[in-house]
């Protein structure tokens, strides 16, 4: 069963930002920089997963038309707040409520489709990528960003230090929710990363996929193409 983020939606952005000191605004930045390198803007793009918004934000910022959308009702409500802040010269994101298992779009729909630290959340990790991959364009490309563990072996103990201990006391203290703070690194623990998690995105269809490590490791960036001939995965 996916974790519910509807408990912890109004203090997410907050330990967010304070878990990671801010890194994850920068990693997004890149994100959104990936995708739109080298397109003419506008384009259309889906952030799947899209939770607070964030991402969804960055992409307008970057003359993107975005439909952000998340399973979560009370994570999509603090990111229609935040997109209603948005400055005028940007198209707003909209937000809406579905399952990254099941998008309710037809295929072919979109020039990109993003997901930041979503992927690792899905019931069917298979069934989410062919979905996501299933609704871009021919030739469009699909970014993910995702929180893994560091490969350098040096760094390990101190990561699993932060994350096994420094992490749960935080969302103890802050988001008064120590389970979903002790759920985020053993699910990062698990989950795939690197070349596996490359291996993942061609078997449901994507070519041309590659990985950047940001930040020693602890977040991935992962990029790939929809391939031309295909039609339906
Ligand atoms: C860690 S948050 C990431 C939110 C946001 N993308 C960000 O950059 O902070 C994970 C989000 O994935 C959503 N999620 C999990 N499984 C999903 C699914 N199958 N379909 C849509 N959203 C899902 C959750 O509701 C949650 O908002």
């Amino acid at each position: 069963m996916a974790y519910d983020f509807n408990k912890i939606a109004h203090s997410y952005d907050r330990l967010n930002h304070l878990m990671t000191a801010g890194l994850d605004i920068a990693w997004r930045r890149k994100a959104a920089k990936a995708v739109t390198a080298g397109h003419n803007m506008p384009i259309e793009v889906l952030d799947v997963a899209c939770g607070t918004g964030d991402l969804s934000i960055a992409l307008s910022m970057r003359k993107c038309h975005v439909a952000g959308v998340d399973l979560s009702e009370e994570m999509l409500g603090v990111a229609i707040n935040k997109a209603e802040q948005l400055d005028n010269e940007f198209i707003r994101p909209t937000f809406d409520i579905a399952n990254a298992e099941h998008l309710p779009y037809p295929d072919n729909t979109f020039d990109a489709v993003t997901c930041a630290f979503g992927v690792r959340n899905f019931v069917h990790l298979d069934v989410g990528l062919k979905e996501m991959i299933r609704v871009i364009k021919p030739t469009g490309r699909i970014v993910i960003l995702e929180l893994s563990t560091p490969d350098n072996p040096l760094l390990r103990p101190f990561y699993n230090l932060y994350s096994r201990h420094i992490i749960p006391l935080l969302g103890k203290v802050i988001a008064s929710n120590r389970e979903a703070y002790t759920y985020l690194p053993n699910s990062i623990e698990h989950f795939p990363k690197g070349d596996t998690f490359i291996k993942c995105m061609m078997n449901a269809g994507a070519v041309s996929a590659t990985q950047r490590k940001l930040t020693l490791g602890v977040c991935r960036m992962y990029t790939a193409t929809k391939p031309n001939s295909s039609v339906s995965i």
